[in-house]
C-alpha cells in the first residue's frame, strides 16, 4: 500500500526527524518571489475538506503549487456530498481521476484511516475529528525548533479543550517521542485525567498558573464548540480561568513562546495582547504549515 500520512502516532522519530529537517529547506526567507519547483510536475493532490478550513487547506494547496504538483480542492458544502454521496462512493470517484495523493478532513475520527483500507492513493490527513492533526504537529515542532533550538527536556504547557483536540493528541504523541515535558491544563470536563495516559511524560493541571510556571512553551487551544453538546462554560468565565494572559507570561522561562493553531478566539482563550505580542509565534506557525506540508507532500509523491 503507498505510504499517506495518517497520524504521529505511528511515526518514527527518525521519519519525524527526516520531514522536518527537509522543511527547514523549504523555508522562505523573503528574498523575492518563491522560486516554484517543478520536483513533483505531472502529479495531482486532490484536497477533500469535509469541515472547515482556512489555514490548512490554502497552505496544502500552497506547498502542493510550489512543488510542481497540480490541485483541485473540494469541499463538502459545494460537492456532491451534499447530495447524499457516501464517503466510500465520493473517493472510488476521485480515484477513478487517478490522484497522486489525497489529503483529507472529516469530522469522523478514524475516517482517513479507515479509506486508506480501501484505497491504493496515498491519504494525508489533515484533521480527522478528535484523534490526530499530523501535519499540524509537524509544523508546531518546526516552530519550536527555530526558535528554541531543541524539542528534548522542554516543559510544554498545552492549555484549552484537550479533550475534543487533534491538535493536542498529535503533539502529545510527537512531543513525548522527543523528550519533551508535557503538562495539559483545562477545565476538568475537557482535560480529564486519563489523557495522561495518551504517552509517557504527561502531566495535569488544572490551574494555568501552575501549568505556565517555568513554561518554554505555552500552547493554546479553542474550544471545540462544534464538538461539544452540553451547554459549555461562559466566554467570560472561561477567560477568567483558563485564558492566557499577560500577567501569565511573568511566570514561564524569559524566552518563551507562546502558540495557537488557530483559528484564536480572542478574549475567550488568549488576550488579544498575548496573541500580539513578541511571545507570538502564531503567524510564524501559519508560515511554517507551508514548508512541512512540502516536505510532507513531497515524500508521499515522490515515493
Ligand atoms: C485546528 C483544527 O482544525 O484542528 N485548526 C487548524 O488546523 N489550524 C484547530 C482548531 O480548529 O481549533
Amino acid at each position: 500500500m503507498a505510504k499517506g500520512l495518517l497520524g504521529i502516532e505511528p511515526l518514527e522519530r527518525s521519519e519525524i526527524l527526516e520531514i522536518l529537517t527537509r522543511a527547514e529547506a523549504f523555508q522562505w526567507h523573503g528574498q523575492g518571489p518563491f522560486q516554484k519547483l517543478t520536483t513533483c510536475a505531472g502529479r495531482m493532490v486532490v484536497n477533500l475538506f469535509y469541515e472547515n478550513s482556512t489555514r490548512t487547506r490554502s497552505s496544502f494547496e500552497i506547498a502542493a503549487r510550489r512543488l510542481g504538483a497540480d490541485t483541485l480542492s473540494i469541499t463538502a458544502a459545494g460537492s456532491s456530498v451534499s447530495k447524499g454521496e457516501s464517503l466510500v462512493d465520493t473517493l472510488n470517484t476521485l480515484v477513478a481521476m487517478h490522484p497522486s495523493a489525497i489529503v483529507m478532513r472529516h469530522a469522523a475520527s478514524g475516517a482517513p484511516h479507515f479509506l486508506s483500507r480501501h484505497l491504493t492513493t496515498p491519504i494525508v490527513n489533515a484533521g480527522d475529528g478528535m484523534h490526530e492533526h499530523p501535519t499540524q504537529a509537524l509544523l508546531d515542532a518546526r516552530t519550536i525548533l527555530d526558535r528554541l533550538g531543541r524539542l528534548e527536556g522542554l516543559r510544554v504547557a498545552i492549555i484549552g479543550d484537550i479533550l475534543h483536540s487533534r491538535v493536542a493528541r498529535s503533539n502529545i504523541h510527537l512531543l513525548s517521542k522527543f523528550g519533551a515535558n508535557v503538562v495539559l491544563c483545562g477545565p476538568p470536563a475537557l482535560a480529564p485525567r486519563e489523557l495522561a495516559a495518551i504517552a509517557p511524560g504527561i502531566s495535569l493541571e488544572t490551574d494555568i498558573r501552575e501549568a505556565v510556571r517555568d513554561a518554554d512553551v505555552m500552547m493554546m487551544l479553542r474550544v471545540q464548540l462544534e464538538r461539544i453538546h452540553e451547554p459549555s462554560m461562559p466566554a467570560g468565565e472561561y477567560f477568567r480561568f483558563y485564558g492566557l494572559r499577560l500577567e501569565h507570561l511573568e511566570l514561564a522561562k524569559p524566552e518563551a513562546i507562546v502558540m495557537h493553531p488557530g483559528p484564536i478566539n480572542r478574549g475567550r482563550e488568549i488576550a488579544s495582547e498575548v496573541a500580539d505580542s513578541q511571545r507570538s509565534m502564531i503567524l510564524n506557525q501559519v508560515e511554517n504549515g507551508i514548508a512541512v506540508r512540502m516536505a510532507v507532500l513531497e515524500r508521499v509523491l515522490l515515493q
